[in-house]
């Protein structure tokens, strides 16, 4: 088996989005084994790969996510971190809420939210679109969730969404600032979750987590308000894409004319978005029992890396993958394990994202109308740079609506 030896935590720092994609091509892209925070690994990539993670008999989640990604990202305790029968019944709870017919509901939420916002952006000069966006669906998806909240205190909970995000691979400031978020929206949101606890329940998802029961018990209200941080979180993420969207139209301003006017060609668009632009690098599990895979043996207990990045840019699965063609994705089935930024398989059973439909749907909404709407780009740095994880546009980017 194809092995380096030294730990790889510092080329990640160096290299960001590149590092796994190269170690793999340098080992023609046969499983690499590794060390990573002292921990020993072996990266895989490519649908095969995909399939062989997301069988729950290989692949256990427990354990398998370092403790400075719960403490910003994720949260101690979260659906993530879970195997086997908790797993299956925390899951239930997601899929009910995020998966049925809530998901048209938040669509046309943050596409009211957006109509909104761009009412004050008109006239306003420079707005960053990153900013901006994050506060139309953080907005929008803790309305949907019945959490009410006043505006200010609405602007610094999209605040703390983002810099969960933003701060989770990263040491020093960035980091801090994750942690604290983390830290006030869990204490405020555990809160919150004991007051509802003593209404009737109520169809929404805050009401929904508070008296979600597990073998007969309720969440403590910690873990409850980890899990709601799990829907609002992950859907102000979104943001990210968005600005990556703004990116594709404004480099490709011909795709823009087709996303106004057809909505498969702006299905085509996101998940060409979700393929081709830097958001999750890798994904972590480890073995739950002796493997072998790829003339590979991987015992019990390995740490195993799964490649979303260079899967996506990988031209035995996408030809020509460094071009942004939304075309590829039109009148085209997807395979389970092929597009995976949000994971691979059936997301009702594993650990595929269940936020997945709702993904697909929002960005859907925001791009025709940002396709819709009259605004041009001032000049600004629209560079990405992939060394930074998660990668963001330099500039945010910056818009004006005239
Ligand atoms: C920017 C868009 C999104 C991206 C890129 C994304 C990506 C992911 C990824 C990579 C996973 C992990 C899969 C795994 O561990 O195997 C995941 C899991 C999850 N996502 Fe998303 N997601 C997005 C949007 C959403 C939304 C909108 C929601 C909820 C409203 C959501 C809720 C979740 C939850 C609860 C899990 C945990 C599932 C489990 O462990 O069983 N995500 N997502």
């Amino acid at each position: 088996m194809a092995m380096d030896r030294l730990d790889q935590s510092l080329a990640i720092a160096i290299k960001g989005y590149a590092w796994l994609p190269d170690l793999r091509r340098r080992h023609q892209g046969r499983p690499v084994a590794l060390r990573l925070l002292g921990r020993r690994a072996i990266a895989i990539g490519g649908p095969a790969a995909a399939r062989f993670f997301y069988d729950a008999a290989n692949v256990e989640r427990h354990d398998a996510i370092p403790g400075p990604v719960l403490d910003t990202l994720f949260g101690r305790g979260a659906v993530h971190t879970l195997d086997g029968r908790q797993h299956d019944l925390r899951k239930a709870l997601f899929t009910a809420l995020l998966m049925g017919d809530g998901v048209e509901t938040l669509a046309k939420l943050v596409g009211v939210s957006f109509d909104e916002a761009a009412d004050r952006w008109r006239g306003a000069g420079e707005i960053s679109l990153f900013d901006e966006t994050a506060v139309v669906i953080s907005d929008a998806v803790t309305l949907w969730c019945g959490v009410r909240e006043n505006e200010r205190d609405r602007n610094a909970l999209a605040r703390d969404m983002i810099s969960m995000i933003d701060g989770f691979a990263t040491a020093g400031p960035r980091h801090a600032r994750a942690r604290l978020a983390r830290r006030r929206r869990e204490h405020r949101l555990a809160e919150l979750m004991e007051e509802v606890r003593r209404e009737d329940p109520s169809p929404c998802a805050l009401s929904a987590i508070a008296h979600h029961m597990a073998d007969g018990y309720l969440l403590d209200a910690r873990t409850a308000a980890v899990e709601l941080i799990n829907i609002i979180r992950p859907a102000t993420a979104m943001t990210w894409l968005v600005a990556f969207a703004a990116h594709a139209m404004e480099l490709r301003p011909e795709t823009r004319a087709k996303i106004a006017d057809s909505d498969e060609y702006a299905a085509a668009f996101v998940h060409e978005v979700r393929r081709f632009y830097p958001f999750a690098p890798f994904l972590a599990g480890r073995a739950a029992r002796d493997l072998y895979f790829q003339h590979t043996d991987i015992p019990r207990g390995t740490e195993l890396l799964l490649d979303v990045y260079g899967q996506h840019h990988d031209p035995r699965v996408w030809p020509e993958p460094y071009e942004f063609r939304p075309e590829r994705f039109l009148r085209r089935p997807i395979g389970e394990f092929e597009l995976i930024p949000q994971g691979g398989g059936d997301p009702r059973t594993g650990h595929r994202c269940p936020g997945e439909q709702i993904t697909i749907a929002v960005l859907g909404t925001l791009v025709q109308r940002l396709a819709r709407l009259e605004y041009y780009l001032p000049p600004q740095d629209l560079s990405i740079d992939i060394t930074r994880i998660p990668a963001r546009v330099r500039s945010g980017p910056r818009i004006v609506v005239p």
